[in-house]
């Protein structure tokens, strides 16, 4: 595991934004995973300035996001569909029939994900996957105590998670319960992985995820196990992980 010691949030953002920029340059036709969450919004920022100066080109790209609400509908500003339309796909040139996302409003968990885990395979895997990283460090949606062999499926979300998540929403009851995620085997399959992680409030999770044992307690700690991952953090991300 690589691990980048960013200054701030900025600066975190800044050097992601430079990895996914590498990462399209290097092969204009990849698939990127995308994640959403307040962590990448500057990462996002970053690549749309790139692009806008015309130094990125996302003609070619198709991308498979981690999760999606479920029952959110793609016009409600909540779902993680409006979030990547507003943060990223609606300010570049990127071929918005190859941006995918898990169908909120397919009511049938089952068929929701099997169709997502089929437009996985069939745009071949994600070669970067982009992750932010929770309190109670998971991944997507995959919160602890879930299996790690587990591809795209329905998860009713933590308490913590539903806490943490209310900010975006008028109130707490407005949080949906449920919501469709990547499973952690889809994102270990993933060439490389990328992590990004800001802020002191982070730093156990962190700490806990990359230095700490591998459990499903800790659905982060599964990457510790790939063998591509970069951490970029920045310092109050890192401030509980003694050495770096
Ligand atoms: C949500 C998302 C995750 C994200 C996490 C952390 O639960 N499903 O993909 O990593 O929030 O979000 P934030 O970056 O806002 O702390």
């Amino acid at each position: 595991m690589r691990i980048y010691k960013a200054k701030d949030y900025y600066d975190m953002s800044r050097k992601a934004a430079n990895i996914i920029s590498a990462q399209i340059i290097m092969k204009p036709h990849c698939v990127l995973g995308l994640a959403t969450g307040s962590t990448p919004i500057g990462t996002y920022k970053q690549l749309v300035e790139w692009y806008k100066k015309g130094d990125l080109d996302f003609s070619e790209v198709t991308t498979v996001n981690l999760d999606e609400y479920k029952g959110l509908p793609k016009d409600n500003e909540q779902s993680y569909y409006y979030f990547m339309n507003e943060n990223l796909f609606s300010k570049v040139n990127i071929d918005k029939s190859r941006t995918f996302l898990p169908d909120g409003m397919e009511e049938d968990s089952e068929t929701a994900c099997r169709k997502y885990n089929e437009i996985i395979h069939s745009v071949g895997g994600v070669d970067l996957q982009l992750l932010g990283l929770g309190h109670n460090g998971h991944i997507g949606f995959n919160e602890p105590g879930i299996a790690f062999e587990k591809e795209t499926h329905c998860i009713t979300l933590s308490e913590r998670t539903i806490k943490a998540n209310m900010r975006f929403f008028m109130s707490e009851k407005d949080v949906p319960r449920q919501a469709y995620t990547m499973g952690i085997k889809t994102i270990m399959s993933a060439q490389k992985i990328l992590v990004v992680v800001s802020g002191e409030d982070k730093a156990d999770a962190v700490r806990e995820a990359f230095f700490g044992s591998i459990t499903p307690h800790v659905p982060a700690s599964i990457l510790q196990l790939h063998n591509d991952v970069t951490l970029v953090a920045d310092e109050a991300a890192l401030s509980k992980c003694t050495g770096i």
